[in-house]
């Protein structure tokens, strides 16, 4: 089996998988960061995000063995210590989450969407989570979050 060597959430680690593992299997088994989340089979609902090399991306479209060499950083990486990131923060106070189980690839997105648009409009935010389907929120209180978040990152 190939061994795989990348750096999360600021550490380097390595593991064998096979060929086929996708990258969040790797995550989820190999590492136990159990905080991405697979939420479907096709590559739709976006649980699954984290930043690859700084870039939001779907783990569950990318082996493990494509992610060599890559910094990742997952929704475990996100908080300083005890203290959350501003996009947890903001996810928190405006009840931008219900069961929870879309909120590690919803927050992971909206990093990345703040990082690389900060003025994004309402609808450019809707736009940009098009890939993250929420199952309770109703989507209103997560665009709050980040439009929250947006004036503190
Ligand atoms: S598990 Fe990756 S998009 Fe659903
Ligand atoms: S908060 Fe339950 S699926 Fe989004």
């Amino acid at each position: 089996m190939p061994t795989v060597s990348m750096t999360v959430n600021g550490k380097k680690v390595s593991g064998e998988v096979e060929g086929r593992t996708l990258l969040v299997q790797f995550l989820r088994e190999n590492l136990r960061l159990t905080g991405t989340h697979v939420g479907c089979d096709t590559s739709q609902c976006g649980a699954c995000v984290v930043h690859v090399n700084g870039d939001s991306m779907k783990s569950c479209t990318l082996l493990a063995v494509q992610a060599e060499g890559a910094e990742i950083t997952t929704i475990e990486g996100l908080a300083d210590g005890d203290t959350l990131h501003p996009m947890q923060e903001a996810f928190r106070d405006n009840h931008g989450l219900q069961c929870g189980f879309c909120t590690p690839g919803m927050v992971m997105s909206a990093v990345d969407l703040v990082k690389k648009n900060p003025k994004a409009s309402e609808q450019e935010i809707r736009e940009w989570l098009e890939g993250n389907i929420c199952r309770c929120t109703g989507y209103h209180n997560i665009v709050k979050s980040i439009q929250q978040a947006q004036q503190t990152i």
